[in-house]
């Protein structure tokens, strides 16, 4: 049985640091040598741009592509969607059309572990995955608390940041 730890990075709230976590909390895992993955789970791509990928639009393969393959029951090849970062870690990226991808999940067949199905094809090769996500609790926020060991939510010392927690 896998070891690999499965995190989502989430809240409600925006702009509370979640994506920032992923970053440092992955490259300081990679750097006591540790596996990592990140997924980025946000279609502004804030996480796949953070790690230098400026045009996330031009990439041909990103979690959308493969959460897209699966909802169509097409044989799925995660690590060809995989990023290798001189950081030492590995990044699953997302661009813009994750959004469409959203609208899709809705009348998907077992809609809430398309993402863990991503995941479990490719987890017996990290001993992390953190996964980024976007500050709403739609459906691929569910799909990340559904495939996820544990969750970390960033929060601000600010009420409404507070209340993002609650949610
Ligand atoms: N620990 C921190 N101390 C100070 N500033 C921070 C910290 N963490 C993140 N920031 C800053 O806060 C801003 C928002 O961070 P970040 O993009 O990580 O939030 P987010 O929760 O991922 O946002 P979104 O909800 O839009 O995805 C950024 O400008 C970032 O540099
Ligand atoms: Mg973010």
């Amino acid at each position: 049985m896998s070891n690999c730890k499965v995190i989502a990075l989430t809240n409600q709230k925006g702009g509370v640091g979640k994506t920032t976590t992923a970053v440092n909390l992955g490259v300081a895992l990679a750097q006591q040598g540790k596996k990592v993955l990140l997924i980025d789970a946000d279609a502004q791509a804030n996480l796949t741009m953070s790690l230098g990928y400026s045009r996330p639009d031009d990439l041909p393969d990103t979690l959308s592509t493969i959460m897209r393959d699966i909802i169509d029951d097409k044989p799925v090849d995660v690590f060809k969607s995989i990023l290798h970062h001189d950081e030492g870690v590995d990044l699953l990226p997302s661009n813009i059309e994750l959004s469409g991808l959203e609208v899709r999940l809705i009348n998907a067949i077992s809609r809430e572990s398309v993402l863990k199905t991503c995941i479990n094809e490719v987890k017996k090769n990290y001993d992390t995955v953190l996964v980024d996500c976007m500050p709403s609790l739609g459906m691929l926020t569910i799909n990340a608390l559904a495939a996820a060991d544990s969750v970390v939510i960033p929060t601000q010392p600010h009420y409404l940041s507070a209340k993002g927690l609650e949610l």
